[in-house]
């Protein structure tokens, strides 16, 4: 199954996904989209020899539209959202339909939403005071967070001093649970029954 993934920042979900598939070889990163020329995830992706193109209006950019039409001719089946912090367009979700998946450090349908990502949502977590936190897989709808779950792994945070500590112990599940789900949807493993999404064995 071949893959994009989607980032903004540093890239160690990719990094994840990447080392991951060294390993299980049902699924291949074919493209890396940023909406950066530079970031860190890009230099991940160079280094393992993977096309980058950064999505936007300014020269030297990708549109949506170019980008749909090299999926299609890449043969793209599942678009993975790995830090990507933009709204993706509707067209653009439309045609992914139930194809696309972002991974958001917390617990949804808690601590999401428009301006919920990275460390502003380990410090809502922390100020809330809550003892659990983790990573859910979703898919994206149109909305920001809102799409249903896919997977999600909880992380005890009940003994933590500081938003950055909670970072830390979500960040490891993250990197767990996305090759996870990359790879059951590999395997045609992840269905929908009853409004509600199952992982079969
Ligand atoms: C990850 O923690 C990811 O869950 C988060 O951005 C970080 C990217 O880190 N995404 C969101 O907050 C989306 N709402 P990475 O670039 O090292 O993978």
């Amino acid at each position: 199954m071949k893959i994009a993934v989607f980032v903004s920042g540093r890239g160690s979900n990719l990094r994840a996904i990447l080392e991951a598939q060294k390993k299980k070889k049902n699924y291949e990163v074919s493209v890396v989209v940023s909406d950066k020329f530079d970031c860190g995830a890009f230099e991940i992706a160079k280094g393992f020899s993977i096309q980058t193109f950064t999505i936007g209006t300014k020269e030297g950019c990708i549109s949506y539209d170019e980008l749909l039409k090299k999926f299609i001719e890449k043969e793209i089946e599942l678009v993975v959202l790995a830090g990507f912090l933009k709204l993706l367009p509707v067209e653009f979700v439309n045609q992914f339909n139930f194809k696309i998946i972002n991974i958001h450090p917390a617990l949804l349908p808690s601590f999401g939403g428009k301006g919920m990502y990275g460390a502003n949502v380990h410090k809502a977590v922390f100020e809330s005071s809550a003892k659990v936190s983790g990573a859910s897989v979703h898919f994206v709808d149109p909305n920001y967070d809102t799409g249903k779950i896919i997977a999600q792994k909880c992380v005890d945070i009940s003994d933590v001093k500081s938003p950055e500590e909670i970072a830390e112990r979500v960040l490891e599940i993250e990197h767990q649970i996305l090759p996870f789900v990359i790879d059951k949807f590999a395997e045609g493993k992840i269905k929908i029954a009853d409004g509600r999404v199952v992982i079969c064995d």
